[in-house]
């Protein structure tokens, strides 16, 4: 099997991520209520919300874990606007308190609607965590309660992210570059 493979440019390595999910995690169980319900959202945060996890039992959390697929993007690089549930989480949310765990927050609407809808489930608090926040292009009022990295508004992949669903394996985050443009 033969595949073309772009010009990548890194912006951060494993190291520096490795870096980052630990420090965060520290952070975050600092804040974290006794037995947090850590929701991940999928697809794109399924590796950082792994490290995340593991950095969490570290410091010393003892979270529960769902997963909830969200869907804005679609195969395109700019938001739908929409944001659908593809699939759900399986246990109930009432009275429990949350941390939602994304990839990415941009537009917010994909966290604003995932924190509605924990909220009108009975959460009783939810808290945000992403690893990148790019506040750029941001339509809804919504900040991460936690975050790894502020970024600019570049479209990336890897560590989970991807592009028309490629690239999520990479085990950096970085941008795809023209051949002349390294
Ligand atoms: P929002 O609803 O606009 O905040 O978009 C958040 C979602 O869009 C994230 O969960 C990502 O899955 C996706 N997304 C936003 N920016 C990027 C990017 O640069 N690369 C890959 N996915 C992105
Ligand atoms: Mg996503």
């Amino acid at each position: 099997m033969t595949q073309k493979t772009p010009n990548i440019k890194v912006l951060y390595d494993e190291k520096v991520l490795a870096d980052q999910v630990e420090r965060l995690a520290k952070e975050v169980a600092q804040d974290l209520p006794e037995n947090v319900l850590v929701i991940s959202i999928l697809k794109g945060s399924f590796i950082f919300a792994a490290d995340l996890l593991r950095a969490i039992h570290r410091a010393g959390g003892i979270p529960d874990v769902e997963f909830i697929t969200l869907s804005s993007y679609g195969d395109r690089e700019t938001s739908s606007g929409k944001v659908e549930i593809m699939r759900d989480i399986n246990n109930d949310v009432k009275g429990r308190d949350v941390l939602l765990v994304d990839d990415i927050l941009e537009s917010g609407r994909t966290m604003a609607f995932a924190k509605d809808l924990m909220f009108a489930r009975g959460a009783n608090t939810v808290q945000t965590c992403v690893l990148l926040d790019k506040p750029t292009n941001r339509a809804v009022d919504i900040k991460p309660d936690h975050r790894a990295f502020e970024c600019e508004d570049l479209f990336v992949i890897g560590y989970g992210m991807d592009l028309a669903h490629g690239y999520r394996q990479l085990p950096y985050i970085g941008v795809v570059v023209a051949d002349d443009d390294e």
